[in-house]
């Protein structure tokens, strides 16, 4: 038995939203140990300049090698945008993000090639996305738009609310005429059920968490480190406070499953 195998996979976000990526790699690989690290206490990641949040995103990394794992999720777009393909891959352990995840994602059921994406201001002036689409189909039809105010709703709680519906259909209205859209940041996948409301049956959402997960396995498959036996644990890291972790935790996963503890920030290099 390959004893690589055996080790947890790490997942890092700026935060909660994240743990729409640890449900759905949960539901996907049952058998394999995850270390979640929010990095709450430096959240939001969306608003901030490029260059912090790279620094932010090689720490993220370093803190979960830290901690032994074998891979490394990007669940958070923002990170992902920011850090570029040179920094992912300077780990020696692989890394799998959730934009090239998306991209590929939305590629593939596009019927007219008419793609859009919604996400953070710094993921939207990245270009990412439009790069890692347009990588895959040239001559696709491209539009983008940032939903800052999407975020500050979902940690509200505010789901399925008219204010959410209101503001979804001031956002989207400025995206073009698209079948296919990508929610490109942690939290959107809570906020489906509106932006169906507002896009109606014609557009496919594309759901970046569940595209990763895919991702993750595939990579795992390659490189021979996927655990298909188990047991499994879960623990979550926090650079903020862990009961305001737990409580939000439990609203975004309904059981968070593992004991939240508090990062030892310090093993940031
Ligand atoms: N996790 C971020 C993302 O997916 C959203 C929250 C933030 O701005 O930090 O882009």
């Amino acid at each position: 038995m390959n004893k690589e195998k055996l080790k947890p996979i790490g997942i890092f976000d700026s935060g909660l939203g994240g743990l729409t990526v640890l449900k759905e790699v949960r539901k996907l690989l049952p058998d394999e140990s995850l270390i979640y690290f929010g990095d709450s206490g430096r959240a939001p990641y969306g608003t901030k300049s490029e260059e912090t949040v790279r620094a932010y995103t090689a720490q993220d990394i370093s803190f979960l090698l830290s901690k032994g794992v074998k891979a490394v999720v990007v669940a958070c777009n923002t990170a992902a945008a920011c850090a570029g393909k040179d920094l992912l891959d300077s780990f020696g352990v692989p890394v799998v993000e959730v934009i090239g995840a998306g991209s590929e994602e939305a590629a593939r059921v596009t019927t007219s090639g008419k793609i859009g994406v919604i996400g953070t201001q710094a993921t939207i002036r990245s270009g990412v996305y439009e790069r890692a689409v347009r990588s895959i189909l040239p001559d696709c039809v491209f539009s983008s738009k940032a939903c800052p105010l999407f975020v500050p709703l979902v940690e509200e709680g505010w789901w399925d609310d008219d204010i959410t519906v209101e503001v979804a259909k001031r956002y989207l209205s400025e995206i073009g005429d698209i079948d296919t859209l990508v929610l490109g940041c942690t939290h959107y996948p809570y906020l489906e059920n509106v932006i169906r409301k507002v896009t109606g049956g014609r557009v496919t959402l594309v759901n970046s968490a569940k595209a990763v997960a895919h991702k993750l396995e595939a990579t795992l498959e390659k490189e021979g480190l996927k655990n298909a036996k188990g047991p499994a644990t879960v623990e979550y890291y926090t650079s903020d406070s862990v009961d305001k972790f737990a409580s939000l935790g439990e609203l975004f996963l309904g059981n968070l499953g593992g004991k939240v503890f508090r990062a030892d920030t310090e093993a940031f290099s």
